[in-house]
This record gives structure tokens, sequence and C-alpha cells, in this order.
């Protein structure tokens, strides 16, 4: 399939928030000790998707647009919005630099993972610093709404994360409960990010239900995807390291999937097989040929059409636009 999205392009109404994120998430995590700068240029020497950020944005232009006339400028309001997004990709940082501890992962964002870089136990303590740093900014501009939600998705991403690593090696693990672990350690913070930003102006609770739902729905596919990635994703495009769930023992929905059908002795004698290559390469294959993949594909699909229904009860604006393309993106995205 060709990608006839790109980010710049979605991204289009929110830009000029997302173009002063960077500068505010240097200001967020100044320090005085070279060690731990030296690790906040090296995580940041390379830009991820900045989805986080653009829901902040996205979230807060939704809430916006519900608002009669011209709406209310508030220049708080609109620093808040900025603080945050900076503070939301600095947790999401976080999370990355614990996860390629948790995963071994040596590759993030095309470059080293700050572990290969500092040694684990620096990135240990970059990854709570920037957790730290994160929480200050939330409660200094987020509102009574805004900080319990960020404190409750924290403790979810830790629970799906460990329920992740206690289904290691499960041939018996249903799709359900990869289902949770998905939405708790990936989807939980993309809904977080879109009512953070509706709720810096005020979103009412049944759209901003809705906008939490959007994010559930359009968080597990973008992992389903992500998951697919990691067998028939390209390493440069990508910027990790293919194969590396499969090695780590984590058993994501296409291998899910085949284990429960015809091809599940077949598929627990290539996971047990020693040669790591003859493993992943035999195993893309069976998952090629049984439909497995395209069975994610499908599921994935079948999230982002509920995401994208989610958005109906919203009034036709750039950003409910932005939102829907967005979700359409990940179904496309090679990165
Ligand atoms: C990576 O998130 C972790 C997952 C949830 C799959 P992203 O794919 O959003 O990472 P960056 O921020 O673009 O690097
Ligand atoms: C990412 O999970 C989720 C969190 C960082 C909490 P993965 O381990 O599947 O993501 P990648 O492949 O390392 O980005
Ligand atoms: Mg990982
Ligand atoms: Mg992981």
């Amino acid at each position: 399939m060709t990608t006839t999205l790109n980010l710049g392009k979605i991204y289009a109404p929110v830009l000029a928030g997302l173009d002063r994120v960077p500068a505010l998430i240097r200001e967020t995590l100044d320090t005085p000790i070279p060690k731990m700068r030296e690790m906040v240029d090296h995580f940041f020497s390379k830009n991820g998707k900045n989805l986080r950020p653009a829901l902040i944005f996205l979230g807060a232009g939704l809430a916006r647009s519900l608002q009669p006339g011209p709406g209310i400028p508030s220049e708080r309001n609109e620093t808040a919005e900025l603080y945050l997004a900076a503070a939301t990709e600095i947790f999401h940082a976080a999370t990355l630099i614990h996860d390629d501890i948790i995963d071994s992962a040596p590759l993030r964002r095309g470059v080293s993972a700050l572990h290969i870089k500092s040694g684990p136990q620096a990135a240990v303590l970059a990854g709570d610093f920037f957790h730290d740093r994160a929480i200050v900014a939330i409660f200094r501009y987020g509102n009574e709404r805004i900080i319990p939600l960020f404190l409750k998705t924290a403790g979810e991403i830790c629970e799906g994360e460990v329920l992740e690593i206690s289904e290691k090696k499960n041939i018996n693990m249903t799709e359900e409960t990869h289902l949770e672990i998905i939405r708790k350690k990936t989807a939980s913070l993309l809904a977080c990010a879109l009512q953070t930003g509706a709720f810096i102006w005020g979103m009412d609770i049944e759209k901003a239900e809705a906008l939490g739902r959007f994010g559930n729905f359009f968080g597990i596919a973008f992992q389903l995807i992500d998951d697919l990635l990691d067998f028939t994703g390209n390493e440069s495009e990508f910027g990790k390291t293919l194969g590396s769930d499969l090695e780590e023992g984590v058993y994501t929905l296409p291998v899910i999937r085949c284990l429960t059908s015809g091809d599940r002795d077949k598929v627990v004698r290539v996971l047990y097989s020693r040669s790591q290559r003859r493993r992943f390469s035999t195993l893309k294959e069976v998952l090629e040929k049984s439909g497995a993949l395209d069975y994610a594909l499908a599921k994935a699909n079948g999230f982002i059409v509920a995401a994208k229904k989610e958005l109906e009860v919203f009034p036709p604006s750039v950003f409910r636009a932005s939102l829907e393309q967005l979700a359409d993106y990940v179904l496309e995205r090679n990165r």
C-alpha cells in the first residue's frame, strides 16, 4: 500500500503549537548535572512522531471548537496546552527509556537506546527524572480533571508492562489478555493526551468520554500495527530492531492467532527452535501463509472504524478531520 497520508499534513492545524514543544521539553528537563544533560541530549537527538503532543493540541482544538462564538481567548489555557504537550512527550520518553531496558532493545528512533549509550543504571534514573519533571509540569499546568487522569494513566502503563512480562512465552495467552495489555501500556496514554487537551478547555463529560474511547480504540490499533511492523517493517524506517518482540518471548496478535489455529504445532516448534534467524524467517512465513498477519491488520482496521465512529458527536472542524486522518494514517504507517 502506498502511503498517501503524511504526518506533516495531518498535523497542519496544530503545527504552530508542535513547533514550540522541543524548546519547552528542554526547558522542562533543564538540569545542572552534565551526565543528565548528556542523556537528555541523546534521547532527544532524534524526533519521534510527536503523536502525544499532537493529540493534546487536537483535543484542545476540538474543545475550543465546541465553545459558542469565537471562544474566549485565554492565555493561561494556551500556555497550559504547550507545557502539558511537552510534559506528555517527556512522560512518554520516560516510558520508552524504561521499556527499552525491559525489552533489551538496542535501538530507539534509529539511534542507540539510552541504556546502551549511558548504561542501565544511569538510564533507569534518567527515566525517573523525566517522569518526575513531567509530573511537576502536570501539577503546575493541569487542573482537577487532568492531574488524576495522568496519575491513573501512569499506573495503567506499569500494569500493562508488568502483565506483558508475566505473559511472556505463554503459548496459551488469550487475545483478550493481549488486548488488555496493549490498551493499558499504549492506548491509555494516547487517550489521556486527548482528554488532557479537552479538559484544559472544559469539555463536557459525555464528549470527553467519547474522545477517551476514540483514544483507546485508536491506541489499540496503533499498537497492533506497531507489532505487525515488528515482523514486516523496514528497520531503518521503523527505527527499531525487527523481530524483537519474538526474541523477548512477547507473543503479539499474529502469533496468538496462529497458536489457536491448525498451525499451532508448527508455530510452537518454531517458537522453541534454537536458531534465532530461522525462528524469525520461518515464523514470518507461517504467519503470512496462514493469514494471521492479515487477521491482525483486519483487527486493527476494526478498531479504527470504531474509533472514527466516536468522533461523530463532534461538529465538523479541522481538528476532527485531523483526527480522522490520523486514524487512517495508523493503518498505513511504516514508522
Ligand atoms: C512507541 O511509540 C511505543 C509504542 C507505543 C509502540 P511511538 O511509536 O509513538 O514512538 P515515537 O514517539 O514516535 O518514537
Ligand atoms: C511500548 O511497548 C509501550 C510502552 C513504552 C509503555 P513496546 O515495547 O511494544 O514498544 P516498542 O516496540 O519498544 O516501541
Ligand atoms: Mg519495547
Ligand atoms: Mg515493551
